[in-house]
């Protein structure tokens, strides 16, 4: 059996890409990598890669991570700039057994060194909207932070090795230097092949406090599928959030277990791509349902096309 789940439609082609991988018997790290990068390359989603929105500075500072299941080897990047994959060094930090969590100009430098592809990340449509937003939040005093919807790709291959990945420019107007979960090892990500990988897209400040990520591929663990063990974490983290600190922030998780089953749970309009052995790549949108379940339904041609 093989799988992969990606989330927000955004992450469909890189899917459709992984999904050629695996059903050759590929490799799940290869498969991981590719489907991420499609969407690092591509220069009109906002919020990951080229055409990253930037902070509050105009930079485009770009967080990605990367894990190896069968090893659970972690490498991760913060703040990292001019740098077109990070999500490739990402997975080259993985096989370091020290500095394999590198942040700012240290990452930067490594990347340099390490002769990945350098880039100004910083697209004329990204500057567009960066100084559209500038002036509405003089003009209007809108709140600033808006869109981190992060790409994460959840992996399996025939050999039932697993893997998961991350990449992100993290909030909209973020102040320089702040790190979400994307590149933090059980909030954004954890993978184990031995059971099933997790991964999340939402409000990174939220996400952290609940760790979901690791708690979903424990909770598969425990012997949840992974579409219960998604809503348990999901909603029952929201649930907390919304008693002890008065709201919870937009927050998605997905997963994937090692026989290919998947979940996802929200507490937004989320949608998502997935591919397995028996399923041929679909995008999905998922909302939360009644008493702590998932509505999962296909997205409409309206929806594609609007
Ligand atoms: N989930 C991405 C971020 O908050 O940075």
């Amino acid at each position: 059996m093989w799988g992969t789940i990606a989330t927000w439609r955004m992450a469909h082609d890189g899917v459709i890409a992984a999904k050629d991988i695996l059903a050759g018997n590929g490799d799940c790290k290869d498969a991981v990598e590719t489907a991420i990068r499609k969407v690092e390359d591509y220069p009109y989603y906002k919020s990951v890669g080229f055409g990253g929105l930037p902070n509050e500075r105009g930079i485009v500072e770009l967080d990605a991570a990367f894990m190896d299941g069968d090893t659970f080897q972690i490498g991760a990047v913060a703040g990292i700039t001019d740098i077109a994959n990070p999500i490739a060094v990402a997975r080259k930090l993985s096989l370091d057994t020290f500095n394999s969590f590198r942040v700012g100009q240290g990452a930067t430098e490594y990347a340099v060194l390490e002769g990945f592809e350098r880039k100004n990340m910083l697209t004329p449509r990204a500057k567009k909207i960066w100084e559209k937003r500038l002036a509405e939040i003089a003009d209007k005093k809108l709140n600033p932070y808006d869109g981190h919807d992060t790409v994460c790709a959840v992996a399996l291959d025939q050999k039932q090795s697993m893997a998961v990945g991350t990449s992100s420019s993290g909030l909209f107007m973020k102040k320089s230097g702040r790190v979400g979960d994307s590149p933090l090892s059980g909030s954004g990500f954890y993978a184990d092949s031995a059971i099933g990988g997790a991964a999340a897209t939402g409000l990174g400040e939220d996400l952290m406090k609940g760790c979901l990520s690791y708690e979903i591929v424990r909770l598969m663990g425990d012997g949840h599928t992974p579409q219960a063990a998604c809503d348990r974490a999901v909603y029952g983290f929201d649930q907390q959030l919304r008693n002890r600190l008065g709201k919870a922030g937009a927050f998605s998780l997905i997963a994937m277990n090692n026989q290919g089953a998947w979940g996802v749970a929200t507490n937004v309009e989320f949608t998502f791509s997935v591919a397995t052995e028996r399923q041929a790549p679909s995008i999905f949108m998922a909302t939360p349902g009644p008493n702590q379940t998932t509505v999962i339904e296909p997205i409409t041609q309206e929806w594609l096309d609007a």
